[in-house]
């Protein structure tokens, strides 16, 4: 199962998933943290890009699929509060870039059952099929197509909070707060076939949004960061409840 929806009732499917699949193991060429490691954190900020790394290719053993593109049948990202007053539908969206991710920092704190880290993607790309009816900065804009967003340098902050859980005698944890923090350096939009295909305005309108990326950004980004919290709380979640904590993180 690698496609999955954020919409509340796909988001709800997909934690049914994870709790009914068995017990799993990491696949060997993944490298463990002691937790008796002084360096413990140092370490988790070099195996985790690793394992992000080798997940571009996916994990069989995690029923994981490969992560680039992640695929996400359906992605909303909903009206702002100031200049995006549109609602932008995504669907059948291809996350390109993320096994680019570097992490600079990483902070557990195992004993409450949280983990906090910081990272890089240089190049994350969403390419989707778009449709949105609204305005943009007082202007109307509607359309239907093809797309993509780009977000050069975005530096992501990931804060989770776990519960552990038994089964079958062993101790599992499950992120059930991930919250995400976006910060973009740029963002590039490009919506395909804006107002029924009328190309002018529609490359008028694009012209607009990335002139202003910020604002328009700056509006929705609590949309985005939502979405890529739901996104990566299933991808860890997938992880972390199959395989028993004391195999992740060892003794
Ligand atoms: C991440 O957290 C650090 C430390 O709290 C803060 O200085 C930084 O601005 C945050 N970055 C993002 C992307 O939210
Ligand atoms: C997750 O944590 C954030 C930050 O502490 C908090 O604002 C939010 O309400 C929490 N969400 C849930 C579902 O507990
Ligand atoms: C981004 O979208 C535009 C408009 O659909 C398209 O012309 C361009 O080729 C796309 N770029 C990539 C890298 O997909």
């Amino acid at each position: 199962m690698g496609r999955f929806g954020v919409t509340a009732l796909g988001f709800f499917a997909l934690v049914v998933a994870s709790f009914t699949t068995r017990a799993a193991k990491l696949p060997s060429s993944f490298k463990r943290c002691h937790k008796s490691d002084p360096h413990f954190d140092d370490c988790l900020v070099v195996n985790i890009e690793d394992a992000i790394r080798k997940l571009k290719n996916g994990a069989p053993e995690l029923a994981l699929d490969s992560f680039e593109p992640l695929l996400i049948s359906e992605l909303v990202i909903g009206e702002g509060s100031g200049p995006v007053n549109v609602q932008q539908n995504f669907k059948n969206v291809r996350l390109h870039g993320l096994t680019g991710s570097k992490v600079l920092a990483e902070k557990a704190s195992l004993d409450q059952n949280m983990l906090f880290a910081q990272s890089i993607t240089p190049m994350l790309r969403l390419e989707a099929d778009y449709n949105m009816k609204g305005r943009v900065l007082l202007l109307p804009i509607y359309g239907d197509g093809p797309c993509n967003v780009t977000l050069v340098n975005t530096k992501i902050n990931h804060t989770l909070i776990g519960e552990p859980f038994e089964r079958k005698g062993k101790t599992f944890l499950k992120w059930v707060n991930y919250t995400v923090t976006l910060r973009p350096e740029i963002v590039q939009f490009n919506f395909a076939n804006l107002f029924n295909g009328d190309n002018r305005l529609g490359d008028e309108i694009n012209r607009v949004l990335n002139e202003n990326w910020d604002a328009v950004f700056g509006d929705v980004r609590a949309g985005y960061e939502k979405s890529f919290g739901i996104i990566f709380q299933d991808l860890a979640n997938r992880v972390f409840t199959r395989v028993p904590t004391k195999d992740i993180f060892l003794d």
